[in-house]
C-alpha cells in the first residue's frame, strides 16, 4: 500500500471523478457576483483544476486562480486558460504574491474571492480560519465579496448516514479500472471530519491509501468569524448549490434552513 492524494496528483483522474460538465458551480458562483453587483476581479482559492476559475473568465471577468498543489496549477494553466494561476496557500496569502490578471508584478487587489468545494474547510484550526479571512480582508477592496460553498458541519449533528462505512466508486481512466473505497468519521477533539479512501486498480499496481480531513464548521460559527473579520453575511443557508440535491438552476433563490449536508456563504467585506 502507497499513500498520497491519488486526485490532487492526477487532476484529470479529479474531473473524472467530479464531472461538473455544465459547469455548475461556476455558474452558481457567477450567479452569485452578479445578485450582489460585484466587479470583475475575482480571485478564485484553491482553484483546483481550474475549471471554474476559467468559467468566470469566460463570463467576462479577471481571474487569478490560486492552489497549493503544482499538479492542479500545471493541469488549469494547459487545460483551463484564461486565468493566471499562482501557488498560494489560502490559509495565509498575501496580495503581493498573487497580482492581477492583467499584471502580474503587482499587489493583487480583488472585488471578490470564489472559494469553493470545501476548500474553505482545509482551515482546520481556528488560525488557520484567522489566517484565511485576514488574507481574504487584505486582497478585497472595501465592500469586496466572499463566496464559498462547502459541507456543513452542523449536518453531523444526530446524523451518522455518512459516516463509519465504506462507499465504493468506480471509474475506468485511461483504460484503467479504478474502485476507491472512501470512509469519514468524525474527529470530536480536533472538531474534523476525517476520510479515509483506499484505490485500487485492475493494472496490477500496489493499493494506494489517502487520507485528509476538513474542519467540522457550524453555520453560526462561521458567521462570527465572518463577522469578527469585518464582514457582514448576505446570506447562509444550505441550498440550492451546485451539490444539492436537487442541484441549483438558473433563477433559483438561496434558501434560508443550514440544516442540509451542503453550506452556501456570501459575505460582504465592510465599506
Ligand atoms: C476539493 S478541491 C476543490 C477544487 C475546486 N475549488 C473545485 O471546486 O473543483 C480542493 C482544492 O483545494 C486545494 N487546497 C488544499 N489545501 C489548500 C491550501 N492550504 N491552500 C490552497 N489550496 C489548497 C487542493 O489542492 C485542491 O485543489
Amino acid at each position: 500500500m502507497t499513500s498520497g492524494n491519488l486526485l490532487t496528483d492526477n487532476p484529470e483522474l479529479y474531473e473524472a471523478r467530479f464531472p461538473d460538465p455544465e459547469r455548475l458551480a461556476g455558474r452558481w458562483a457567477e450567479d452569485c457576483l452578479r445578485r450582489y453587483g460585484s466587479a470583475p476581479h475575482v480571485l478564485d482559492l484553491g482553484c483546483g483544476t481550474g475549471r471554474d476559475a476559467a468559467h468566470l473568465h469566460a463570463m467576462g471577468r479577471s481571474v487569478v486562480g490560486a492552489d497549493l498543489s503544482e499538479a492542479m496549477l500545471t493541469y488549469a494553466c494547459d487545460r483551463h486558460p484564461g486565468p493566471r494561476y499562482v501557488r498560494a496557500d489560502l490559509r495565509d496569502f498575501s496580495p503581493d504574491v498573487l497580482g492581477t490578471p492583467d499584471t502580474p508584478g503587482a499587489s493583487g487587489v480583488f472585488d471578490a474571492v470564489v472559494c469553493l468545494d470545501s476548500a474553505l474547510l482545509y482551515c482546520h484550526t481556528n488560525d488557520d480560519l484567522d489566517g484565511f479571512l485576514a488574507s481574504c480582508r487584505r486582497s478585497l477592496v472595501p465592500g469586496g465579496l466572499l463566496v464559498a460553498e462547502m459541507r456543513n458541519g452542523a449536518y453531523f449533528l444526530g446524523r451518522d448516514d455518512l459516516l463509519n462505512t465504506p462507499r465504493y466508486n468506480s471509474l475506468t481512466w485511461q483504460g484503467v479500472s479504478y474502485r476507491s473505497a472512501t470512509t469519514l468519521r468524525i474527529d470530536r477533539t480536533a472538531q474534523l471530519l476525517r476520510r479515509g479512501r483506499v484505490w485500487t486498480a485492475d493494472d496490477g499496481s500496489a493499493p494506494v491509501e489517502q487520507h485528509s480531513a476538513w474542519r467540522l464548521l457550524l453555520p453560526q460559527e462561521l458567521r462570527h468569524f465572518l463577522t469578527a473579520h469585518g464582514f457582514t453575511v448576505l446570506e447562509l443557508h444550505d441550498g440550492p448549490g451546485p451539490r444539492t440535491e436537487p442541484p441549483w438552476q438558473e433563477g433559483d433563490l438561496p434558501g434560508t434552513a443550514a440544516d442540509a449536508d451542503r453550506l452556501h456563504v456570501v459575505a460582504r467585506l465592510a465599506d
